[in-house]
């Protein structure tokens, strides 16, 4: 059992201190303190975080800033940036940074500077996204290439899909961009229905080139372009592959030229801004990717180098823990008040919940204290009409992170106004609530009052940047990348492997036989499952 993070002078003085400041209320904090609101933010890259609307005191964040003393944090930060291997269970550097650093920085991996190589891959995406953007790069019977099909799962699509969908307004309005992930057949045979494969080129995206979805996806799109070009030369014009796996890409029969390699040192999920950003950065063009790479990289060195009391993911982390570990809370919601970025907590799930979703230490002791929380949420305003309620009046605490750009690529008047005025009265409402006498005050009758009730106190981040350009998006991404390292760090985790994603591979590689077979099969689960299949088998054909 790993206790030494709850034995921690500071964990206990947090403790000690939660039992004083557990009902202490947003209302008498900020009326205690004309300032609040000015005092407990702090501004970075043009993101301005307002954390004021949060259940702490100078004293928690003082704590807290303690805290990440404690647990060695700056030494983890320096660790990661210097590539040590800090995935210690795959044996592997953490080196998401490397991929927006400078040309010439030099990053370490075994001796060896993989800044360079960094920069190769991006001149070759670069080279091909500008091909296929002029309409240099052909399809096989000489068309233009207008449709491009991302075929991917985990972070080899949530990345991209995300990116894409927020940069949108920047992206080539000429080209269709899709995106496919899931094995089941609807999401390809959707985003191919209305598409020509003389003029569709799929990128097969793939850390391992050997995920079943990707893979299954990867075949039905070989077939479904040579039923119509009947011609296995037409792969080398239709398909291109974004791998670490030379050898299984070659083995699907994509030519290696049309490889665009990253390395075993970026996660999964870490990656869209490697080559995995292939289907983005043909969208939106090698200018605006890198703009984004800047934007990634001023984040990190904001990490890197600004004292913990103005660190941005440095306090978003901290105050994570807070509601985390102390208060109890299990989720965090994630609101976006901007359409474009629709996608951005379901990019965050995996972000976060894949990263910090364990139940032992660095040291493979169990844990006695809680790690990574449920992220969840969707764009305000249509959250507002759905679950917000629960947020306001339920029994459960749920923090928020709301997020918003003071401009509009969209400036459709009256919108942006209207959008902004619900997203700063949300955190308002939900900080301050109304008391019952100001329910009776406004003459509602008696039995109706409690249900009228708003007790407030529910806390929230406010993050508030200038506008939504790619540079902006590298560095919220990064934000929260750099926020879940720091979380992790706090629970003496590995935030860098996934191994609980493995257990149902390995099971449902021996179902599908046992679904394929003609033959009954002796099926040899539990009883449930042994029901389940033999009613499946029994009933697909119907
Ligand atoms: O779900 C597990 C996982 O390994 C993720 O971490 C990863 O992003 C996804 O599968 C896809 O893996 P690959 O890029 O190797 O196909």
């Amino acid at each position: 059992m790993s206790t030494t993070l709850t034995q921690l002078p500071s964990w206990r003085a947090l403790e000690a201190h939660f039992q004083k400041v557990r009902d202490l209320h947003l209302r008498s904090l900020f009326a205690d303190d004309p300032r609040r609101g000015e005092r407990f933010s702090a501004e970075a890259e043009n993101i301005y975080f307002d954390y004021s609307k949060n259940r702490v005191t100078d004293e928690t964040i003082q704590l807290l800033l303690k805290l990440a003393d404690e647990v060695n944090l700056r030494q983890r930060i320096d660790a990661m940036f210097s590539g040590e291997k800090i995935n210690v269970t795959e044996q592997r550097a953490v080196l998401h940074v490397a991929l927006r650093a400078p040309k010439d920085a030099s990053i370490l991996v075994d001796g060896q500077n993989v800044v360079p190589e960094v920069h190769q891959v991006l001149e070759k995406m670069s080279n091909f996204s500008n091909r296929v953007r002029s309409g240099e790069w052909k399809g096989f019977t000489g068309k233009r290439i207008r449709n491009i099909i991302n075929i991917g799962i985990g972070g080899s699509d949530l990345g991209p899909h995300m990116a894409y969908d927020a940069l949108r307004h920047y992206s080539d309005r000429n080209l269709t961009c899709r995106f496919v992930s899931n094995v089941d057949g609807t999401d390809f045979a959707e985003a191919v229905h209305d598409l020509d494969p003389e003029e569709t080129l799929f990128i097969v995206s793939s850390k391992t080139f050997t995920t079943l979805e990707t893979l299954t996806n990867a075949r039905s799109a070989r077939d479904w372009t040579l039923a119509k070009l009947r011609d296995e030369k037409a792969i080398a014009k239709h398909f291109v592959a974004v791998s670490t796996n030379e050898k299984e890409v070659a083995k699907f029969g994509i030519d290696t030229e049309n490889m665009f390699g990253f390395w075993d040192w970026v996660g999964g999920r870490y990656s869209y801004d490697s080559a995995i950003g292939l289907s983005l950065m043909i969208a939106i063009g090698p200018e605006n990717f890198y703009d984004m790479l800047a934007g990634f990289h001023a984040m990190d060195e904001h990490f890197r180098t600004t004292p913990f009391e103005k660190n941005l993911p440095v306090l978003l982390g901290l105050i994570g823990i807070w509601y985390n570990n102390f208060f109890g809370a299990e989720t965090v919601a994630i609101l976006p008040y901007d359409q474009y970025l629709d996608r951005f907590s379901a990019y965050l799930q995996q972000l976060d919940m894949e990263s910090d979703g364990k139940h032992v230490d660095l040291e493979g002791n169990t844990v006695n204290y809680q790690t990574g929380p449920i992220i969840w949420g969707q764009p305000g305003t249509n959250g507002q009409h759905a679950f917000y309620q629960l947020i306001h009046q339920g029994t459960k605490l749920i923090p928020c992170d709301f997020i918003g750009f003071c401009q509009t690529p969209n400036p459709v008047k009256p919108h942006h106004d209207l959008l902004m005025a619900n997203f700063f009265a949300q955190t308002e409402a939900l900080a301050f609530g109304k008391t019952a006498e100001e329910v009776k005050a406004d003459g509602v009758a008696d039995f109706q009052v409690p249900h009228r009730t708003f007790e407030g106190n529910h806390p929230t981040n406010t993050i508030l940047a200038d506008r939504l350009t790619p540079s902006m998006l590298g560095k919220l991404v990064a934000l929260y990348e750099h926020k879940v390292f720091v979380q992790g760090t706090v629970w003496n985790i590995n935030s860098f492997d996934q191994w609980g994603v493995e257990l149902g591979k390995v099971l449902a590689n021996r179902i599908i036989p046992e679904l394929e077979s003609e033959q009954q099969p002796d099926l040899k689960h539990d009883s449930s499952t042994n029901t389940l299949i033999s009613r499946y088998r029994n009933l697909r054909k119907a």
